[in-house]
């Protein structure tokens, strides 16, 4: 029998003791029914967390293109894979056909191997969500190479950065995009970042918003004329189930992004899995997920999940808010989407306008609405629940990470009852542990703790690009023989799992991730700046939003504080891009600190978010009395 397909209950819960009791027997099962492999694994799974290392489908060799478009040609040709709808609701949509699409992907494959770039070289994307972005993507794919995508919201210097860290040869972008009202100079960006990368010496250039650009001699190409002239023809590479696929930068709480290292193999039937499952995807069914490609949920659920289940995927290059905020009812309807996937902040922000803009458009075709990126309050969850859901499509609260690949915690819609801020129950295959301080599992429900996996799934990333031990010791070190989330988690009275937040200086602003050192990084540049700590607060559209205290160098305290506070923000915008702004700036004379000097940012935390009554024992610190000078100036 075959368990790709969960429908009820009962089901989910056999499956699932079959998925924890024989993992491999299990997985050999759905990747032996439901994909296209060039040869079968030798090995279904090794793993050793102590180094760690695992590997699954060992011995195999696949494309992932070749089970994303060519498998489906015969019986799906002419479905839409893609159907991109613009930023301008008056441009016409358009639908790329499983057939097209794997033209253009060929194409698209063909100018880079004439570029040279060859099976395990890293490829930079840093481009808007139009149809060149998927195409680009999955091209790396066809012929091995590694596709680095960044977020094209990064900043010049975050996006040297990454190019740097995994050695790009080639940046593929375009003249610019488009967002809501505004434009944005994409390819000044990119020239900008490549001041500091000497390692790229070829630039690919999609036309988007046709503005007279700078082509820089010898290194810039218009993309369109190279793809004119290249054959529809590109027989994919034959990939090992361990060769990389993919690297996607996440921050962590110290130090430089972490280039996250996905495998093929693993990654495919995980993506591919859940997409199923957690969506329900039926023949026919139109699936939009709102994120962008430059982030996992992208990766995994606009592109590669999708499209290795033959579904119709919307691409939206535009923002809930153009031309006005009815712009996700209204692609809904035009679109008849069926599944609906997107982010608390996006819910938030749209609850905000009330419902009259929801009810002016027909949603009837809605089936599964979908939530990822952070918690979701319980506010948020009745308001998709009942003005868009009319309480009938069933809302996947779906948790997890860059790291994991995939979906790990939610509901399996018709299947699993939903209960409000919960994700539920572990999917498939994932064995979740609660931990306390001292590193002891807890056992039973009604339990709270630090969320850890402790067994190996398909899709988890493999390392850190270039820094292995640090991969060991942000994920594997701090309990033994278990993979370590960064995330605080409870299980209720009959296992299901509330996650409550993150545990580690990692703050989820409007579902982005962003680690507060590198924040602090680019505020310290500032001349007048001597030290700076950044926290989260809670925010009532974006979940949380940054709070900065900065201690001013003597100069700096003369000058005026509003155009501090502007020019602060500036410096971060650059260094990291304006989704890491701080909202809030709080000039002091001091930060609370341990005797050894680590800032208390538990204490700042607190205090910024109005939330004094239980500050804990402060008479320990090296300054206390410089906690009531900052309570009293609190923004
Ligand atoms: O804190 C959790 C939060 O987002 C973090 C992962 O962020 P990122 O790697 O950017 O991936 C986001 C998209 C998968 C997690 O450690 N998070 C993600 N989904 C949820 C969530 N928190 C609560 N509920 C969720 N459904």
């Amino acid at each position: 029998m075959s368990n790709y397909h969960i429908k009820h209950l009962e089901e989910y819960y056999q499956v699932y003791r079959k998925s924890v009791r024989e993992p491999e027997n299990f997985w050999e099962e759905i990747a032996e029914e439901h994909f296209m492999w060039q040869k079968k694994w030798d090995k279904v799974l090794s793993w050793d967390f102590s180094k760690p290392e695992v590997k699954w489908f060992e011995g195999a060799q696949l494309n992932i293109t070749e089970n994303c478009i060519d498998r489906h040609l015969p019986t799906r040709g002419d479905k839409t894979a893609i159907l991109f709808e613009p930023n301008d609701p008056k441009d016409p949509a358009e639908h790329i056909t499983y057939n097209q699409l794997h033209d253009r992907v060929n194409q698209f494959a063909n100018v880079l191997k004439n570029r040279g770039i060859a099976k395990g070289d890293r490829v930079c994307i840093y481009l808007p969500m139009i149809p060149e972005l998927a195409i680009a993507t999955l091209a790396c794919a066809r012929i091995g190479a590694i596709h680095s995508v960044v977020f094209a919201g990064f900043s010049a210097t975050a996006l040297s950065t990454r190019i740097n860290d995994s050695d790009c040869k080639i940046v593929i972008t375009s003249d610019g995009s488009y967002r809501g009202s505004k434009t944005i100079d994409l390819k000044g960006i990119v020239d900008e970042a490549l001041e500091s990368c000497p390692g790229v010496k070829d630039v690919l250039v999609a036309k988007r918003i046709n503005t007279d650009i700078h082509m820089e001699a010898g290194r810039d190409q218009w993309l369109q004329p190279l793809l004119d002239a290249a054959s529809t023809v590109c027989k994919a590479e034959v990939m090992n189930a361990e060769d990389p696929l993919f690297i996607l930068y996440t921050s962590g709480s110290t130090g430089k992004p972490k280039g996250m290292v996905h495998t093929t193999a693993g990654y495919m039937v995980y993506t591919a899995y859940t997409f199923k499952n957690i969506f329900q995807y039926k023949e026919n069914d139109v699936y939009w997920c709102t994120a962008d490609i430059g982030w996992i949920t992208g990766h995994s659920y606009i592109l590669y999940g999708p499209l290795t289940n033959g579904a119709t995927t919307v691409l939206f290059e535009g923002v809930p808010s153009y031309p006005d905020f009815g712009r996700f009812w209204e692609i809904v309807e035009k679109h008849k989407v069926n599944q609906f996937y997107t982010a608390p902040t996006a819910i938030r922000a749209l609850a905000k306008q009330g419902v009259e803009i929801v009810e002016k458009y027909d949603l009837s075709s809605l089936k599964v609405l979908g939530s990822v990126g952070e918690p979701i309050n319980e506010e948020a969850w009745h308001w998709y629940n009942d003005n868009v859901g009319k309480k009938k499509s069933p809302i996947v609260d779906t948790w997890w990470q860059t790291e994991t690949g995939g979906i790990m915690i939610s509901p399996i819609p018709f299947v699993t009852p939903t209960k409000p801020t919960y994700a539920t129950l572990p999917f498939i295959g994932i064995q979740p542990a609660l931990m306390d301080e001292e590193g002891q599992e807890l056992k039973g429900n009604q339990v709270d703790g630090r969320l850890c996996i402790k067994f190996p799934w398909p899709s988890m990333a493999r390392t850190i690009w270039g820094n292995h031990q640090r991969y060991k010791d942000t994920y594997f070190s701090a309990y033994e023989n278990k993979y370590f989330t960064g995330d605080g988690a409870l299980r209720d009275e009959v296992g299901y799992y509330r996650i409550t937040g993150r545990v580690d200086d990692v703050i989820i602003v409007s579902g982005h991730n962003l680690g507060t050192a590198p924040i602090e990084d680019a505020v310290n540049e500032h001349p007048a700046v001597a030290e700076s700590a950044i926290v989260g607060f809670p925010h009532d559209i974006k979940g949380n939003a940054l709070y900065g205290y900065v201690i001013l160098k003597d100069f700096g305290e003369t000058r005026d504080h509003n155009n501090l506070r502007k020019e602060i923000n500036q410096m971060i915008t650059e260094s990291i891009g304006p989704i890491a702004k701080l909202d809030k700036i709080q000039f002091t004379v001091g930060l609370p600190k341990t005797r050894s000097g680590k800032i208390m940012r538990r204490i700042l935390r607190k205090i910024a978010s109005n939330d004094t009554s239980n500050l804990g024992d402060t008479s320990t610190l090296l300054n206390p009395e410089v906690v009531q000078e900052i309570m009293d100036n609190v923004l």
